[in-house]
């Protein structure tokens, strides 16, 4: 079975990871004992990618960062890649408020990986999931702005899904999946892409 390293501090996340990953046959480990230095970009494929480098400094495992954030059309993608602070911040009830008389209430989540190993990065996945923020929070599942997301092609929002039914949507499982076929695919023909620690 092969396993990646997750470096998150978030435990919905990992649970999110195993979900996608484990069709693929990808177990998922949470990385313990580093730190996710996140830099300020407007990118999030450019935060998960410094964070990473990083962390394959440090080990040969194959391991990968995730970066995510909620873009909110009316407020130009407000808080995109700020989301965490934001939710810490602001909270739910502030970005309501931010868009009490919003033209739109179209959002979208992004999530970007960075993946590595043998001490190196080697690629970067991203996906969306395109939505409407609503203007009551619903449902007790998941994190963060999950209570007031509902994903396009269904009325229920992120909070009131079972991790497999948003699993069917999320933006983080589907970057998740990318980097799975591309591993599997990649892995039968570039030898670099085995963990050297599991060839010893
Ligand atoms: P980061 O990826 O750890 O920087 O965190 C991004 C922030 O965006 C989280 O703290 C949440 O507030 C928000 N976010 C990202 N993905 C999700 C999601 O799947 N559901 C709810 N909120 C999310």
């Amino acid at each position: 079975m092969i396993e990646f390293f997750f470096a998150t501090g978030n435990d919905h996340k990992i649970e999110e990871a195993r979900a996608a990953l484990a069709p693929h046959g990808i177990g998922v480990t949470k990385m313990e004992g580093f730190t996710k230095l996140e830099i300020q970009h407007p990118d999030l494929g450019e935060i998960a990618s410094s964070a990473l480098a990083l962390i394959v400094s440090k080990t040969e495992k194959p391991v990968f960062v995730e970066d995510s954030g909620l873009f909110i059309h009316q407020l130009n993608g407000f808080p995109g890649p700020y989301s965490s602070y934001v939710f810490e911040t602001l909270g739910l009830e502030g970005i309501l408020k931010l868009l009490e008389d919003a033209k739109t209430r179209k959002a979208e989540f992004r999530s970007s990986v960075a993946f590595g190993v043998n001490g190196k990065w080697l690629a970067n996945f991203s996906s969306a999931t395109e939505g409407t923020i609503q203007s009551q929070p619903r449902g007790e599942n998941g994190f963060g702005f999950d209570p007031i997301f509902v994903p396009m092609w269904t009325s229920k929002t992120f909070g009131e899904m079972e991790l497999r039914e948003k699993t069917i949507y999320s933006h983080r499982a589907k970057a998740i999946s990318k980097l799975a076929l591309w591993y599997l695919n990649e892995s039968k023909i570039d030898p670099e892409l085995k963990p050297k620690e599991s060839i010893l």
